[in-house]
């Protein structure tokens, strides 16, 4: 969709699979961001939080930390899975936030993205059944995964110091490798893939909680600080971040739950900075005192700008397609 910048900082999410403070698998994972290329930002997604998976609660308002870790998995652009053996499988902890971030069905937030592995044991054979188990979950999550090299980290115990440096020098260059290798798989998969692109299907979600009347979402990626503009589908505009803000918010309130909406988008870039996308927004949408359904179809251009490394709305203009 994109037509990212050729060196495109790469969002890599890192999912550790264990909970304990000394995690011979959280000191790779570790050793491992650290020999990130440059252009690759890895970033601790944790999962020790995420209550046990159960359909019940996942209706209007899901657990907050489910939105959580599902809103930071939709702003990486692939994920490295750094795990255990347990029981000659994946530690639960790791398959739950799997299948949190699976779900709802349809909405799953790793589908497509690119991944890699790094087994981790004690144990001589390096954790190779937690390996090819998380394999196994990737042919249903629709997650391509890098074949080679694989990474069997046996013996960890030996090639950590007691601070949790890598003391071997072997294991330093193939951890380094290995990351190197991982970066130019993803690009190769995943040419398209920027933050940007992930930024995309957050943004869908954030439209979707709008025309719900919660413009929470959208707050938050809202600019505060520069200049912002709005031309509003009734024809006026408004200039200045406050206004803006103030006025997505309150516009919001003229929705009512059971609205829904898609982003048809025909054209999108990133370059620095900037990005921005173009396209068509069909909306379903129950508005007015007695919420009545409406269905309107708005062309629609914003642009986004960088700020604290997140993207921030900076211009929106919407109007009715008749
Ligand atoms: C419930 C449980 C099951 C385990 N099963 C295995 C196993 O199948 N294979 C293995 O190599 N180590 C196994 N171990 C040992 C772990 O490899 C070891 O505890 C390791 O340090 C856990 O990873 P961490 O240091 O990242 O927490 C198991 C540990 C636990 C607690």
């Amino acid at each position: 969709m994109t037509d990212a910048p050729e060196h495109a900082v790469l969002q890599l999410a890192v999912l550790v699979g264990s909970l304990r403070a000394q995690s011979f698998s959280r000191k790779i994972a570790k050793a491992l961001a650290a020999r990130a290329p440059d252009s690759v930002r890895c970033r601790f997604v944790e999962i020790g939080e995420l209550p046990l998976y159960n359909e019940d609660l996942d209706g209007d308002s899901p657990p907050a930390t489910w939105a959580t870790f599902r809103a930071a998995i939709r702003e990486c652009d692939a994920v490295l899975f750094v795990t255990p053996e347990y029981n000659r499988s994946i530690p639960g902890c790791l398959k739950n936030a799997l299948d949190v971030g699976s779900r709802p069905s349809g909405k799953s937030v790793f589908k497509g993205l690119p991944a890699g592995v790094v087994s981790v044991s004690p144990g001589k054979i390096g954790a190779f059944g937690s390996n090819q188990a998380l394999r196994q979950t990737f042919v249903f999550l629709d997650m391509p995964v890098m074949q080679q090299p694989e990474a069997y980290i046996g013996s960890v115990a030996e090639l950590l110091d007691d601070k949790g440096a890598v003391t071997n020098a072997d294991t330093a260059a193939f951890l380094e490798n290995f990351m190197a290798g991982l970066e130019s798989w993803i690009r190769r998969v995943h040419p398209g893939g920027s933050s940007f692109d992930a930024f995309m299907k957050q943004r869908e979600k954030i439209a979707e909680d709008y025309v719900n009347g919660d413009p929470t979402s959208l707050k938050a990626i809202v600019t505060h600080a520069g200049p912002a503009t709005f031309f509003s589908p009734r024809g006026d505009h408004l200039e200045g971040a406050e206004a803006v803000a103030g006025r997505y918010e309150r516009d919001a309130a003229s929705f009512h739950r059971g609205g829904s909406t898609d982003l048809e988008v025909l054209q999108a870039s990133a370059s620095g900075d900037l990005a921005f996308w173009t396209g068509l927004q069909h909306a379903k949408t129950r508005m007015g005192r007695n919420g009545e359904a409406t269905e309107m179809t708005l062309r629609v251009t914003e642009v986004f700008r960088l700020e604290d490394g997140g993207f921030k709305l900076v211009h929106r203009h919407a109007d009715p397609v008749h």
